[in-house]
């Protein structure tokens, strides 16, 4: 039985000025910084990622960015690079972010370029997938993430896969307030892990975490993260208030 650490990690989005970064970095760590069970980590806006890291720095709350670029270095303007997101001391990428999916037109074959990249370079890359709504609704949601799974994933061996977060995060439910059902989520979650069986083999399946986002909050987390296939929680929204983001990360253990 392998037991996977749970990790909760807040995606801030693109809010906050350096002011507020600071402040709520610092309410973070003095709420989460006792809960060692826990793997704790925040991405903030890329121009914060210095101040927050001197916040957390010698702790063990983690810092990422949201995105990161296919690319190694040059002409790319407006484009962030997985050895920059390390020179400033970032551990995590989020990639293919439904936001990025949807206002950027990222394709699957994009975002694994941007998951190899993160890897390569040490990052952990926390893989985003999920359904829209008039997919759900066309009873696509397997079909769909089991594209968005196996062409993201693609051309990983096990051992680089030892080192990928994924997210499932329903498109429907994030933002919305209409998160998924516990039953839900695991239903989603449990197929998800019955693919990564298929393309990288029991072991590193039952070791890779799953985590949930889309609505999550104080008072949902603590069921969404109760299910056998749900390893912690991506958190929009709730991450911005250290009091529910504290709490969340109370609910994943001790
Ligand atoms: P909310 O928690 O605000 O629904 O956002 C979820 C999300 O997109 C995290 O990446």
């Amino acid at each position: 039985m392998v037991s996977r650490k749970p990790l909760v990690a807040g995606n801030w989005k693109m809010n906050l000025d350096v002011e507020g970064a600071r402040t709520l970095a610092r309410e973070v760590l003095d709420r989460v910084s006792r809960f060692r069970g826990v793997e704790v980590a925040v991405c903030p806006p890329f121009v914060l990622i210095p101040e927050v890291v001197r916040v957390m720095e010698g702790s063990a709350v983690g810092v990422g960015g949201q995105d990161v670029s296919t690319e190694v270095k040059g002409a790319f303007t407006g484009e962030i690079s997985g050895d920059q997101l390390v020179s400033v001391g970032c551990r995590y990428a989020i990639v293919g972010h439904s936001e990025r999916r949807q206002y950027h037109f990222e394709s699957d074959e994009l975002i694994s370029a941007k998951v190899k990249r993160a890897l390569a370079v040490g990052l952990t890359p926390i893989f985003c997938v999920g359904e829209r709504k008039d997919e759900r609704v066309a009873g696509r949601t397997f079909e769909r993430v089991e594209r968005q799974v196996t062409v993201g994933l693609a051309g990983l061996d096990a051992a680089a896969m030892a080192s990928v977060v994924v997210a499932y995060e329903p498109v429907w439910a994030i933002g919305t307030g209409d998160v998924a059902t516990p039953a839900q989520a695991q239903e989603v979650h449990e197929f998800i892990r019955g693919l990564l069986v298929r393309m990288f083999g029991q072991e590193t399946a039952a070791a890779t975490r799953i985590l949930y986002g889309g609505s999550v909050t104080a008072e949902n987390a603590g069921e969404l993260m109760g299910q056998s296939d749900v390893d912690g929680a991506l958190v929009g929204g709730a991450s911005l208030k250290s009091a529910s983001f504290g709490a969340i990360v109370e609910a994943a253990g001790v």
